[in-house]
């Protein structure tokens, strides 16, 4: 869509009525100083300010560096030996993305006061444009065509309009660079069993389970990229879903105690979308199918999630701590695993916006276990970036750990198990009863003198069980 420059009348200063004006101006006389020296003072001031931010900003990198060296994190002999080896790997220039969605939809660090991001139109237009250039990948992907715009051809979107042979020629090499990355699916179960395991009732940890199956079979290990943008198109949902809940509790008047968490949640989506956004420009999204499945799971899962967040906001809480664990352990494998051809690649240019040149302030607000601006991040590799994405999934653990801390059943999960068992257990007798009362012919039935279906009832045993469980 073009857009023309917008051109202020009267510079942003409309023509107020006599009234108004009497009130907005008292009746002194205008400044004696000129024009030209309040904008000399406003620049000095200007620059002032931006003397002082790059101070603040000189001085959190120190404290962050000082934190590092305490916990360990200290650039090492062997990350000076990785940049060498990066500096002599013939991708070290090379500027381009991969994006398909990219391709159609640009990127938000590209539009500027000059090329304002504009307004969606409505949404009958927009839904005809997208199933119109999602039908034709879809009919490719159908006929088995995985060499179609859309559906597996590559994309090479190169920064500058200026690119020779030779540049074009690494370009599709750092493609089929990325082409070889792998992941397997054994070690990164192998790595959280040798982890401390996040406790879990089994009604949360067995939908979990089933969703790491889901993504063991649905992505083969030569297809990591892919797997991951599938992921995080769902791992936003979470706190999209925790921001819409806590709005909804807000709007209702039930409870408005937490509305600084929905700062901490958007800090959490807008990181996890950073994720998202490296693994569009690797290309993660050039398949149909993937896209398919990572759109439709996403809405399932949000709208699962405000479900769960109705019936427990601490189970809802603890199933993203799961989710966000395995995350851990996935990316901590793939950097493991990919690593020499990884330090060879450069970072994605989103990554190093992001994580060297974004709001460091909204960086740092997810980060609730640890003291502000105490992580600062170099992304120089894709190794660099992987390793910066691992590390942030385990804040987002630590944050998921923390909102959970004030619910006080989620504090022995066992319980949780015990309760929900016998609860099942309650169930399946009641209909069990049920049953055997309605073969025989009776209203009521009664065992040794007990009223069966008075113990079921909502003064009996089993609302008593349930008035326990987290989500009751
Ligand atoms: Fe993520
Ligand atoms: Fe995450």
């Amino acid at each position: 869509m073009e857009h023309s420059h917008r051109v202020s009348r009267g510079a942003g200063t409309p023509r107020a009525s006599r009234g108004a004006r009497s009130l907005a101006r008292p009746a002194v006389t205008e400044p004696s100083r000129s024009r030209s020296s309040v904008d000399d003072e406003i620049e000095s001031l200007a620059n002032a300010r931006d003397e002082a931010q790059a101070a603040l900003r000189a001085a959190q990198d120190a404290y962050a560096e000082a934190c590092a060296r305490r916990d360990g994190r200290v650039a090492s002999r062997s990350e000076d030996e990785a940049d060498v080896l990066f500096n002599a790997s013939p991708y070290v220039d090379v500027r381009c993305e991969y994006g398909y969605i990219q391709s159609n939809a640009g990127l938000y660090i590209d539009v500027s006061k000059t090329r304002p991001p504009g307004v969606p139109r409505n949404a009958l237009t927009l839904a005809t444009e997208n199933f119109t250039r999602e039908l034709s990948a879809m009919r490719a992907f159908l006929s088995g065509d995985n060499s179609v715009p859309g559906n597996g051809e590559p994309v090479i979107l190169a920064a500058s309009t200026d690119v020779s042979p030779e540049e074009a020629e690494l370009m599709s090499e750092l493609r089929d660079q990325l082409a070889t990355l792998t992941l397997s699916n054994d070690a990164i179960w192998a790595r959280e069993k040798a982890r401390p395991e996040v406790p879990a009732p089994w009604i949360i940890k067995a939908p979990y389970l089933a969703l790491c199956v889901f993504l063991d079979l649905v992505f083969p290990e030569n297809r990591p990229i892919q797997r991951f943008w599938f992921l995080e198109t769902v791992a936003r949902m979470p706190y999209f879903s925790y921001n819409t809940m806590l709005t909804v509790y807000e709007l209702l008047g039930w409870w408005r105690r937490s509305s600084e968490l929905r700062r901490v949640h958007f800090a959490e989506e807008w990181n996890e979308y950073h994720h998202l956004l490296i693994h569009e420009s690797l290309g993660g999204d050039a398949a149909w199918r993937d896209r398919f499945l990572g759109f439709h799971s996403a809405l399932l899962y949000y709208g699962a999630l405000n479900v769960a967040w109705l019936l427990s906001p601490a189970l809802a809480y603890n199933f993203s701590e799961l989710i966000e664990a395995h995350a851990v352990d996935t990316y901590a494998q793939f950097a493991e695993e990919n690593k020499a051809t990884l330090r060879k690649l450069p970072a994605p240019r989103i990554a190093r916006k992001y994580y060297e040149e974004g709001d460091l302030y909204l960086f740092d607000e997810f980060q609730t276990a640890r003291p502000r601006s105490s992580r600062r991040v170099r992304v120089t590799t894709l190794y660099d970036a992987f390793c910066a994405i691992r590390d942030d999934e385990a804040e987002h653990v630590a944050t998921m750990a923390e909102c959970q801390m004030e619910d006080s059943a989620m504090a022995d999960v066992r319980k949780i198990d015990l309760l929900t068992g016998a609860a099942l257990a309650f169930i399946a007798a009641n209909a069990w009863i049920d049953r055997l009362a309605q073969s025989a012919g009776l209203d009521t039935l009664e065992i040794g003198g007990v009223d069966v279906g008075e113990t079921l009832s909502e003064d009996g045993i089993l609302v008593q069980i349930l008035r326990f469980l987290p989500f009751f």
